[in-house]
């Protein structure tokens, strides 16, 4: 009898902790008080056999380029984000049009990305090692978090790979998936929870707007005649618009980029948060962020620079998970411009 009360007990404590861990698989590693929302199948150093030496060669190579142009970090990250916010983390951001309809790549909010010979040199050298085996989608995952952690000489958050490439992308899919700088707090929420991300997510990724470059025609509509009385944005600090304004006269130009977070662009720190308490966001998608009392108090926590990392993290997690294919669906690109034949 009291070998069966023990017997008992043992199932529900290990009920209990499959149902605590979500995913069943023994927890994240990653001691936070928010847990990360599954890993969409997706494994810790998935090519640990397949392809040993992958993870250190992706972070040879992009530690090697972003030591010499440190830009490297926000455009990697960017291009990491815009993958997994068009169907999934599936490498679709990475295709070249082939045929009639465009690929993602060609969508408006894609124009500005860069940095995608990296991922191709990346790629060239990695096939060299283990042809056929790792996906463009885990290259851009790895090479996004590896970018930006080295100046920290340390991985910043976890990646999780088992990824595998799409075959689609298209430009009209990456027109409605990707946030517009102009959304107002509801629809990047609602944007967001179609992706599976909740409202802790949306503010702490968009801390990655710490580092990298806007073009003023992102932002511009704050600063001329907002609402219609000839004035700036009132969600936006008048001095910080004015500055702003001199960097960004009219007529607009097109060409003319600024840093997001000006005393640190390069640096990726939790400064977003500061400045966005002080009405220095630059997107009306930024500003949103202090419109919705349960966002605004996650911003204020986040302005501890502790918190930030940690909750960053986390939503890197979530968002690398966003849609992915594992298994046998998709492929393993052989060129992350093109489909394999
Ligand atoms: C919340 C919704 C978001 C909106 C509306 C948004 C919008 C934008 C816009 C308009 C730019 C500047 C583009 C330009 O003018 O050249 C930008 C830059 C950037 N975004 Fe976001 N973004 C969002 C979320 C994110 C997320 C989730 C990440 C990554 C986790 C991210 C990372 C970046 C980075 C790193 C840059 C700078 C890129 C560079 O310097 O090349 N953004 N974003």
């Amino acid at each position: 009898m009291k070998s069966w009360f023990y017997f008992l007990l043992f199932l529900y404590l290990i009920i209990v902790s499959v149902i605590v861990d979500g995913d069943g698989d023994g927890g994240d590693g990653d001691d936070e008080d928010r847990p990360t929302k599954g890993r969409g199948g997706l494994e810790r150093n998935f090519y640990r056999t397949s392809c040993p030496k992958a993870e250190s060669l992706i972070r040879d190579i992009t530690w090697n380029r972003v030591k010499n142009d440190a830009n490297l970090g926000a455009r990697l990250l960017r291009i990491h984000y815009h993958d997994c916010f068009v169907k999934g983390c599936d490498g679709s951001i990475l295709l070249d049009t082939a045929g009639n309809e465009k690929s993602e790549k060609e969508a408006r909010s894609n124009l500005s990305l860069l940095g995608f010979e990296i991922i191709d040199e990346i790629k060239t050298e990695v096939e060299k090692e283990c042809p056929g085996v790792v996906s463009c989608a885990d290259i851009v995952a790895l090479a996004a978090r590896d970018t930006v952690s080295y100046p920290f000489q340390k991985s910043m958050w976890d990646v999780f790979t088992g990824r595998r490439d799409g075959r689609i992308s298209l430009e009209s899919d990456a027109n409605v998936h990707l946030p517009s700088p102009f959304a107002n707090f509801t629809s990047l929420l609602q944007l967001f929870a179609s992706k599976n991300l909740d409202i802790n997510d949306l503010v702490a990724l968009s801390g990655a707007h710490t580092i990298g470059v806007a073009h003023c025609g992102s932002f511009s509509r704050r600063l001329y005649n907002f609402t219609g009385k000839g004035d700036i944005d009132p969600s936006l600090d008048p001095i910080y618009g004015e500055q702003l304004k001199k960097i960004c006269p009219l007529p607009i130009n097109g060409a003319i980029t600024l840093d997001m977070d000006p005393q640190s662009s390069l640096s990726f720190d939790n400064d977003y948060f500061n400045m966005l308490t002080k009405k220095k966001g630059l997107f009306i998608s930024d500003a949103a962020l202090l419109t919705d009392r349960r966002s605004a108090r996650i911003v204020r926590q986040l302005q501890s620079p502790k918190s930030f990392f940690r909750a960053f993290a986390i939503s890197m997690i979530n968002m690398g998970a966003i849609e992915v294919l594992t298994g046998t669906n998709g492929e393993i690109r052989k060129n992350c411009r093109v489909v394999n034949p």
